[in-house]
């Protein structure tokens, strides 16, 4: 097999066979393959896109170019969740415990990664002692045993999206479905998922801009899984405004905490419900949505799932008095209120420059090697379609130093008061096929 004749088929709108795709993942993950062919067949791809069956191929090649983590030693269907991007979402925060509540093993792994706050883990590392350095072992006895845990990204998953990610950084063949669907159903695969639960954002917050962009990529991740074996379904839901009213760390494990004490912010609540209710239908923890619906609103209510984020914090060496008691959690030096500067209604909080906003503050990473401050960020006081008098704020900034000026001007620029304004939608679509 020659490299040069997989990418002349494909330039040539001709779908490739599995093996084909097999040889160019293997070849180009061992070096084999120069990144001037392989960047080619992306580019080739990036035109003339691909089947269903080469999307497969193409997303159980990935899996298959490094190690895979068996989860088969946890009893139950293990269903995994992933969001495609967004601005303070909290939503894993309250959701690995509260499906653990209604009995879903959540086996998590995950990492640090770059973004406007940190990753998870860097969440939840904001209560004191807590960690994820758990062994193979410990993590499935946790599992089994209290249905929650979450380890740290260990083993050489995906070697082949990695090399491929980056070659497509530089290549401007990012923004393609195909690629972008099989490079995340890999990763979610390799992870062990036995189903798995999409929540594919849209708005300006959002990797996918467009409603419609939103649902090609859905339906595409979904036909994946389907199509190798792992039950998989997609949730569209709003990102055109921040999710929830926190964007930062510790901010973020305080508002999962008031959302798992039935006190979090509407749209958050609304959006854990919808997503866990998918959850434990795919975990065949209930026969249908509204059961499950009902289920996870009764553990809110009774106090299970908080007890549930209290144990789970334990396990993993956490504080877990700081649920009860969220002043213990880092807070920092400043607190200071962003005024509105006339009267009317919010219509529009542009997500992604809030998210920059707190990344100006210190809560995220722009590269790998940056030190987060995990206490500091933004709290929205006011969400699109709420009325706003002159003076009132419209969001606290939690910074460490007393010079905000920057921070503040880019709040303002993004935040637009009109004469009316409407509540966003929250969930668009739910796709299964
Ligand atoms: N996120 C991923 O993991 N892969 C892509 O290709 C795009 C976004
Ligand atoms: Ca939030």
């Amino acid at each position: 097999m020659r490299m040069v004749d997989i990418i002349s088929k494909k330039r040539d709108g001709l779908p490739l066979t599995k093996n084909e795709i097999a040889f160019f993942v293997e070849g180009y993950t061992k070096g084999e393959i120069p990144d001037y062919q392989a960047s080619a067949l992306l580019m080739a791809i990036y035109f003339e896109d691909m089947t269903e069956e080469e999307r497969q191929a193409l997303t159980m090649a990935m899996v298959n170019s490094g190690e895979t983590i068996d989860l088969s030693a946890i009893s139950g269907i293990k269903v995994d969740k992933h969001s495609t991007g967004g601005v303070g979402d909290t939503t894993t925060l309250v959701l690995a415990p509260l499906v653990a509540s209604a009995g879903v093993p959540v086996a998590k792994m995950s990492g640090r990664g770059l973004g406007h706050t940190g990753g998870t883990i860097d969440k939840l590392e904001s209560v004191k002692g807590f960690h994820v350095e758990l062994s193979k072992e410990e993590f499935i006895e946790l599992v089994n045993h209290d249905k929650v845990a979450i380890m740290g990204q260990s083993g050489n998953l995906t070697p082949a999206d990695k090399k491929l990610y980056a070659l497509r950084d530089v290549t401007g063949t990012v923004n393609s479905i195909p690629l972008i669907a099989s490079s995340i159903m890999s990763k979610k695969i390799a992870a062990g998922a036995d189903a798995i639960c999409l929540d594919v954002k849209t708005g300006a917050g959002a990797f996918m801009k467009t409603e419609e962009d939103a649902e090609n990529l859905a339906h595409a991740m979904v036909r994946i899984g389907n199509g190798v074996g792992r039950n998989t379904m997609a949730v569209i839901s709003d990102m055109s405004q921040p999710l929830g009213y926190a964007i930062g760390n510790a901010l973020e494990v305080k508002e999962a905490i008031a959302t798992l004490k039935g006190e979090g912010p509407e749209d958050l609540t609304e959006l854990v419900l919808v997503l866990g209710s998918q959850m434990v239908v795919l975990a065949q923890k209930a026969d249908n949505l509204e059961e499950a619906r009902a289920k996870l609103e009764s553990v809110i209510q009774n106090g299970a799932a908080l007890e549930k984020f209290k144990e789970f914090l334990r396990n993993q060496g956490g504080d877990d008095s700081v649920v009860d008691d969220p002043g213990k959690l880092p807070e920092a030096a400043f607190k200071q209120e962003i005024p509105a500067k006339q009267s009317g209604f919010v219509s529009e909080i542009v997500a992604d420059e809030m998210g920059v906003a707190a990344m100006m503050l210190g809560a995220g990473r722009a590269t790998k090697e940056d030190e987060i401050d995990l206490s500091v960020g933004i709290v929205l006081r006011k969400k699109v379609g709420d009325a706003v008098q002159e003076g009132e704020s419209l969001a606290t900034v939690y910074s460490h130093q007393t010079d905000i000026s920057s921070v503040r001007d880019k709040i303002y620029g993004n935040i637009t008061i009109s004469d009316h304004a409407e509540k966003p939608k929250l969930i668009h679509k739910i796709i299964t096929e």
